[in-house]
């Protein structure tokens, strides 16, 4: 853990794959809404770049901003278990969980040539990880009835639309388990009635090292929805369920 700053009263938003891309994006809008921040991904040193720049950027308007960076290989379960039972047990309970790291799988990857290594290389990083951090990090935001949970999908884990149409089998596998997890776990626990929401998002397709130079967002318009899922009033979600959903654009969409 990298962490130079005295720690401070401000809410604790954790942002995995907050070194890069939407991730990085997300963790800069909740900086900007006043949160502290952990940051997750593999590599140290974009890591430290991230959260050097975010400290450089808001010197100036969130003076006591935290920032601490975990690094660790979210492919491997057991230093994924690891690390965030580190995070649960040394930083306060966060009042935000943002999951937003990633990979795509490869581009031939259908399910009759898929290799096992890639299947299990995809699923690691985007589910099992997933299943990992949530399960050590957001029992204490359940039990303090205040915390949400956003994990970034794709409309590609769709079961209805273009979604699993075909190619690309582990990632869209990977995401539509995703969507799974977050409508069986808003349902564990009440579906907002006990101060705990959790919800995916399909950022659409952006400009990222993942997305591509060509693609049609950029990186404030991916992130901006699951930045005002995790700040914005509940009241602002409508009426009727409000979490356990997939959202686009500040809209539920069918999973
Ligand atoms: N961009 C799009 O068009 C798009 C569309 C739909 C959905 N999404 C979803 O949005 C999320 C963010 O995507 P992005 O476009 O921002 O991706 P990105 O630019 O490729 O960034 C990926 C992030 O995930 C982290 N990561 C990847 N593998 C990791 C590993 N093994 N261990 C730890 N961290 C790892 C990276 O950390 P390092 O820097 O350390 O490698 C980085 O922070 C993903 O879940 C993606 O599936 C993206």
């Amino acid at each position: 853990m990298h962490s130079e700053t005295a720690p401070t009263s401000r809410p604790l938003a954790i942002v995995s794959g907050g070194s890069r891309g939407l991730g990085l994006e997300t963790a800069r809008g909740l900086a900007a809404a006043g949160f502290d921040l952990a940051l997750i991904a593999k590599d140290v040193q974009r890591l430290d770049g991230a959260r050097q720049s975010l400290l450089s950027e808001f010197v100036a308007t969130q003076s006591g901003l935290t920032i601490t960076t975990h690094a660790v290989d979210l492919e491997d379960q057991i230093a994924t278990r690891n690390m965030a039972d580190e995070i649960a047990t040394s930083l306060a309970a966060p009042k935000v969980l943002v999951l937003a790291h990633g990979v795509m799988s490869e581009k031939m990857s259908k399910t009759l040539r898929t290799t096992d290594a890639e299947w299990n290389r995809v699923l690691n990083i985007n589910l099992n990880s997933v299943f990992i951090l949530v399960n050590s990090i957001a029992p204490a935001m359940a039990d303090a009835r205040d915390g949400r949970v956003v994990i970034y999908s794709a409309c590609l884990g769709r079961m209805s639309g273009p979604g699993s149409a075909g190619g690309l089998a582990p990632y869209r596998i990977s995401k539509a388990a995703v969507n799974s997890l977050v409508r069986n776990l808003a349902h564990e626990t009440g579906l907002g009635a006990r101060g705990f929401y959790v919800d995916a998002i399909c950022p659409n397709h952006t400009r990222t090292d993942m997305g591509g130079p060509d693609a049609p967002r950029s990186v404030e318009e991916g992130a901006e929805t699951a930045i005002w899922l995790a700040t914005a009033d509940i009241s602002e979600r409508g009426t009727g369920q409000v979490t356990g959903l997939l959202w686009e654009d500040r809209k539920i969409v069918p999973f």
